[in-house]
């Protein structure tokens, strides 16, 4: 019973095992690949892959890797554009923003990153959100 319910308070715990939220996503490596994965996704939904005609993917994994790995403590320096400049005039709208984020979600829920972690990351993404949608 004691030890259940120390697996809980572990389980809750935003540091879990004693995890950086950065080592709970897998470090660079993991955040790379939950980023692939979330465009690969990305790619096959109708409802906003328009957005992404013509884009340098490749370029854009790099920057969305690099600046999740920042904004979670890891040891990388963003070195793209702001959110409001890169996303200006695209016209991306809340129903969009929410689609890429049900895609980063399920793309975490593949790489068994665990609620509360995934909750943690896209806290910290939450306030780019006024910098991104224009409707
Ligand atoms: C939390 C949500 C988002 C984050 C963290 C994010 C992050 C980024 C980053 C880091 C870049 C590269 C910036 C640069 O060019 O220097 C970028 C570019 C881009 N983002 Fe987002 N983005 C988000 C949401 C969205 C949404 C919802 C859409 C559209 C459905 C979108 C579409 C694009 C496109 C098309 C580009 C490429 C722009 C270009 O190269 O011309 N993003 N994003």
């Amino acid at each position: 019973m004691r030890r259940l319910s120390i697996v809980f308070l572990l389980l809750l715990s935003p540091m879990v095992m004693g995890q950086s939220l950065y080592q709970q996503l897998g470090e660079k490596e993991g955040i790379s690949s939950i980023v692939e994965e979330m465009l690969y996704r990305v790619g096959g939904d109708e409802r906003i892959v328009h957005h992404f005609d013509g884009v340098d993917i490749v370029r854009v994994h790099k920057l969305i890797t690099e600046q999740v790995c920042d904004v979670v403590g890891g040891p990388c320096e963003y070195s793209g554009e702001t959110m409001r400049v890169s996303h200006e005039g695209m016209g991306v709208t809340h129903a969009d923003f929410n689609a890429l984020v049900e895609h980063l979600i399920i793309a975490m829920e593949k790489h068994n990153i665990p609620v509360s972690t995934q909750n943690q990351l896209l806290a910290k993404l939450a306030p780019m959100y006024g910098d991104i949608v224009e409707q």
